[in-house]
C-alpha cells in the first residue's frame, strides 16, 4: 500500500457509510472523518441558540464563529462543539430532521469545506459524507459511493437506532429517510451524487463485514 492514502466515500442514510468508514479506518490506521456529524453539531448548536433555520445567514455566521473538533478515543469518535462533547445529542431525531437547513446553505458548506479540506491535507484519512467524493476531495485516492435498496437501508437504521436504545416508529422512521434522501438529492448546492469515477457498491443483502471486504478489495 502507498505511504499515504485519501479515501472518500459517499451514499445516503443506512448504506453502511459509517460503519464500513470506521472499519476501514481502523484496519489500515488511517484517520477517520465523519462529516455529517459536522452538521448536525452546527444543527444542534442552532436549535439551541433558537436560531431561526430559515435564516441562512444568521446559519452561516454561526458556522464561522463555532469550533468543531473530532477527536478519536478508544470508544469511537467524540464530536466537540465549541468545547462541549455533543457525540449522543447530535444524533437525536429532531437534529437529524433539521440538518438539511445547514447542509443547504451555500456559505456553511464553503466553511465545512474549508475545515474538512484542512483535516484531508496531512492524508491517511477516510472521509465520509455526501459531498465527498465529488466537491471535497475530487482528486482522492480512492472514491466509492455505498448504497442499499431502500427497505434495506430503513431496516438497518431502526436496527441501530434500537440499539442505541431508541425508540423507533417504522412508518416515521420510512417517511424521514426517504424525505432526507429527496432533500441530500435535490439541493442546489453539493447535491449527493455518483461522482463519475467513484466505485459504486450496492450492498443490499451484506452484513457490514462483507461490505467491507468488497470496499477493501480494491484497495491496493
Ligand atoms: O449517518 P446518516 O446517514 O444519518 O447521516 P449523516 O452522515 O450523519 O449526515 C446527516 C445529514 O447531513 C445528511 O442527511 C446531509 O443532509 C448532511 N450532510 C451533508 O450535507 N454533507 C455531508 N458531507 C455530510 C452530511
Amino acid at each position: 500500500m502507498r505511504s499515504k492514502i485519501t479515501i472518500a466515500i459517499d451514499g445516503p442514510a443506512g448504506s453502511g457509510k459509517s460503519s464500513v468508514s470506521k472499519i476501514i479506518a481502523k484496519r489500515l490506521g488511517l484517520l477517520y472523518v465523519d462529516t455529517g456529524a459536522m452538521y448536525r453539531a452546527l444543527t444542534l448548536k442552532a436549535m439551541e441558540k433558537g436560531i431561526n433555520l430559515e435564516e441562512e445567514i444568521m446559519l452561516v455566521e454561526l458556522a464561522h464563529n463555532t469550533e468543531i473538533e473530532l477527536t478519536h478515543r478508544e470508544e469511537g469518535t467524540i464530536v466537540l462543539l465549541d468545547g462541549q462533547d455533543v457525540t449522543e445529542k447530535i444524533r437525536e431525531t429532531d437534529v437529524t430532521n433539521n440538518v438539511f437547513y445547514l447542509a443547504r446553505a451555500e456559505g456553511v458548506r464553503e466553511c465545512m469545506k474549508k475545515l474538512q479540506r484542512k483535516i484531508a491535507e496531512k492524508g491517511n484519512v477516510v472521509m465520509e459524507g455526501r459531498d465527498i467524493t465529488t466537491v471535497i476531495l475530487p482528486d482522492a485516492d480512492y472514491k466509492f459511493y455505498l448504497d442499499a435498496s431502500f427497505d434495506e437501508r430503513v431496516k438497518r437504521r431502526r436496527k441501530e437506532l434500537e440499539q442505541n436504545g431508541r425508540q423507533v416508529v417504522e412508518s416515521g422512521l420510512s417517511k424521514d429517510i426517504k424525505m432526507r434522501d429527496k432533500k441530500d438529492l435535490t439541493r442546489k448546492i453539493a447535491p449527493l451524487r455518483k461522482a463519475k469515477d467513484a466505485i459504486v457498491i450496492d450492498s443490499t443483502g451484506m452484513s457490514v463485514e462483507e461490505e467491507v471486504e468488497t470496499v477493501i478489495s480494491y484497495i491496493k
